[in-house]
Parts: C-alpha cells; structure tokens; sequence
C-alpha cells in the first residue's frame, strides 16, 4: 500500500478503521517548531466523529497522543509519531461486507487487490478514519505556516443544491480564511447554513446520503514555487488531496468553467501594485506553469454523496456468485462534506510546507 506522500516532509499514515489505533509519522520537520496541543485538539474536533445529528453516530474523541518527535512543546528534529486510538469500533457491523461488497466503496475493488486478505471492516485502511492522522499532520503543518506568514483556510462552498458564496478570488483575506472554523457549519455566509443543515437532514431521512463541493484557499504562499511537467504545485495538490477518500475532481482558479470561456476574459492581465507584480484577476487560481505567482491559491474538491447509506441496493454475494440486495450495515455519515472541509485544510498544510521546505 501507498500511504505515503511528500519530499522534504514525508508524511506516512497508518492503521485501519476498527483495528486498535490510526497514526501518522512526520519525517522531515524542521526543528525547534512550537506545536500548540490546545490549537491541535480544536483543528481535529472539526473533523471528528459524532458531533451531532449532521454526522456519523461513531463517536470517538481523536485525542492524538505523541510517541516521538516533541520536546517540551516543540519539534526536535526527529521523526514526529502520533496515535489516535479508535475507542468506538464496531467490526462485527461489517461481517457482512466481506462477501457482499457494498456499491461504490471500496470493499470490491480491494477484495480484488488483496486477494481476502484486505482489514474489510468498515473499510479498513481505505477508511475516512485515516483522516483524523492526517488532519494531525495538517494542523501541526498549519501551525508552522502560518509563522512564516502563509494562511489558508477551507469552507463548504455547496452541500446538495445548496450554496456558499466563494472566496473572492483576489481579495479574500485571512480573517475570511479563518471565519468557516468558527461557524458550527463551515461556510462564509452564514445565512446558507441552514439551507445545507436541510439537505442533509432530507436526505438522511430518507435512508440516502448528500455530496457537495469544498472550497480552499491560501495567502501569504510565496511566488515561485513549484516544477514544471509533472513537479507542479498542481500536481502535487492534486495526488494529496485524493488520499482523502470520497473525492471525485480538483479544479483550480476558475476550473471546468475556463473550458467555456474566451481567452480575452479568461486571462488575467499583470498589474503593479505597492511596487509587486500582481494580477487584476485570478482565473489562474494562483499557479501557472505548475509554479505559483503569488497571487491567492484557489481550489475546490468534488465530494461524492457516502456510499454506505441505508437504503436497499443491488449487489453480488461473491461466495455464493448470485446477485443479492443489501442493507448496508454500520454507522455512517449522511454527507461527509463537512468533515471533509478541515480535512482539505490539513492536506493544502502538508503541501505547502513541504514545498516551501
Ligand atoms: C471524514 C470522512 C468520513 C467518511 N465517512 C464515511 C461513511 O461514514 N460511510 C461511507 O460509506 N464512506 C465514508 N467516507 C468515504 C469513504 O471512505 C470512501 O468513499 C471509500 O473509502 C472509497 O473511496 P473513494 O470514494 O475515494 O473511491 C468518509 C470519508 C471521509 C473523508
């Protein structure tokens, strides 16, 4: 299994979804870094388990706990290991999956891969628990940024049909990077909330499940960094953030919606502004050539509706080779867009400081 990503900050995660414990090992950070726990904790209750009816009924409390890499609050230089023990695992939910694969998870195609021999128990490694790991990497990486002046923040740009307004592509700030972590639901525009809070709430009571779009955003990123070809900034976005399950597409700046524009307003035309070359607009998102101009960085991910809902699907009783219908068993999130939305935060986190590094 490929569980690892980065250069200069390899970040290697590990653990399996109602096995013991998931963990993350950081190798590369630089030394003498503050970590403040109490920043850390609240970073991770974004993502959490069990925060109310909006979310699965799992409830763990994702205390992460450090086996190596810290010294009286800081980093030391050696590789930083942290655990998070799964204290609300339920495996025998998932006896079932084993031979009647649930659609559109990934108990089928790792059954394939792994010859039986894959942790299927809800999902295993491939589950949205690895997350909370990687959200340990991300808020330790979101500290270290944004000492050397780099913020970045995400929110839940649509949730079903509903909408958020986006970032401002040019001007957005970094009191408005920071403003979706306060909110209960995570958007700019609080009057939309409610109209998300509905989507989910229709869908989950009809035994369904809700997808939506997470929009992120950075400032402070310096200019010129990147490779061209396949070392972009694009790149290596793009390959991170699909290690967060669930993800179906990546657009930067104006994204799919470029393909049906002209150039003449598609191009953002070079400006002076204080002296620095900028863009009066930012259809580039912040990268162009793989390499960013220092413009704000702007992405947004497509997150697919949970597969795992309570309705009856078709599937294939792989032990007997009949086709069979299942309820899917076990405890699920109705959308997982929210969770997802500190999870893009903790990947743009890893990227960026191991690229600045
Ligand atoms: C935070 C988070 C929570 C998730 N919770 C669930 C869940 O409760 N049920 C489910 O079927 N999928 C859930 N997923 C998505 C699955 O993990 C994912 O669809 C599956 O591993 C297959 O991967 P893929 O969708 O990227 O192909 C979650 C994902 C994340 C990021």
């Amino acid at each position: 299994m490929s569980s690892m990503i980065g250069e200069k900050l390899r970040v290697s995660l590990f653990g399996q979804s109602h096995g013991p414990a998931v963990g993350v090992v950081m190798d590369g950070l630089p030394a003498g870094e503050e970590v403040d726990l109490d920043e850390l904790r609240s970073f991770l209750r974004r993502r959490a388990p069990g925060g109310g009816p909006l979310s699965t009924p799992r409830v763990e409390k994702d205390e992460p706990r450090f086996l190596s890499g810290l010294a009286g609050g800081r980093t030391c230089g050696a590789p930083l290991c942290a655990v998070i023990e799964n204290t609300d695992a339920r495996p025998e939910d998932y006896r079932e999956v084993a031979t009647a694969p649930r659609p559109s998870h990934c108990d089928y195609p790792a059954r394939l891969r792994y010859g039986g021999y894959e942790d299927a128990r809800g999902g295993g490694h491939f589950s949205g628990r690895l997350t909370a790991p990687l959200c340990v990497a991300g808020g330790v990486a979101i500290q270290i940024l944004k000492r050397r002046g780099v913020h970045l923040g995400a929110h839940a740009e649509q949730v079903g049909s509903a909408r958020d307004r986006r970032f401002h592509p040019t001007g957005v700030t970094a009191g408005d990077l920071a403003l979706p972590a306060t909110r209960r639901i995570p958007v700019l525009d609080e009057a939309r909330a409610e109209a998300m809070e509905r989507e989910i709430f229709a869908a989950a009571a009809e035994g369904d499940s809700v997808g939506g779009v997470v929009e992120c955003a950075a400032l402070g990123v310096p200019a010129g960094i990147g490779d061209p070809i396949f070392g972009g900034m694009e790149n290596r976005l793009a390959a991170a953030l699909f290690g967060i399950p669930g993800l179906r597409g990546v657009e930067f700046g104006t994204g799919f919606a470029a393909a049906g524009i002209r150039g003449s307003r598609h191009n953002d035309p070079y400006r002076l502004k204080d002296g620095r070359v900028v863009t009066g607009t930012n259809h580039h998102g912040g990268i162009l050539g793989g390499i960013t101009t220092g413009m704000p960085l702007v992405f947004r991910v497509a997150v697919k509706p949970t597969s795992s809902i309570a309705m009856e699907q078709k599937t294939v009783d792989l032990a007997a080779m009949k086709e069979r219908t299942i309820h899917v068993p076990g405890r699920h999130d109705p959308c997982i867009v929210l969770r997802v939305v500190p999870c893009v935060e903790a990947v743009a986190g890893i990227v960026l400081l191991d690229s600045i590094l």
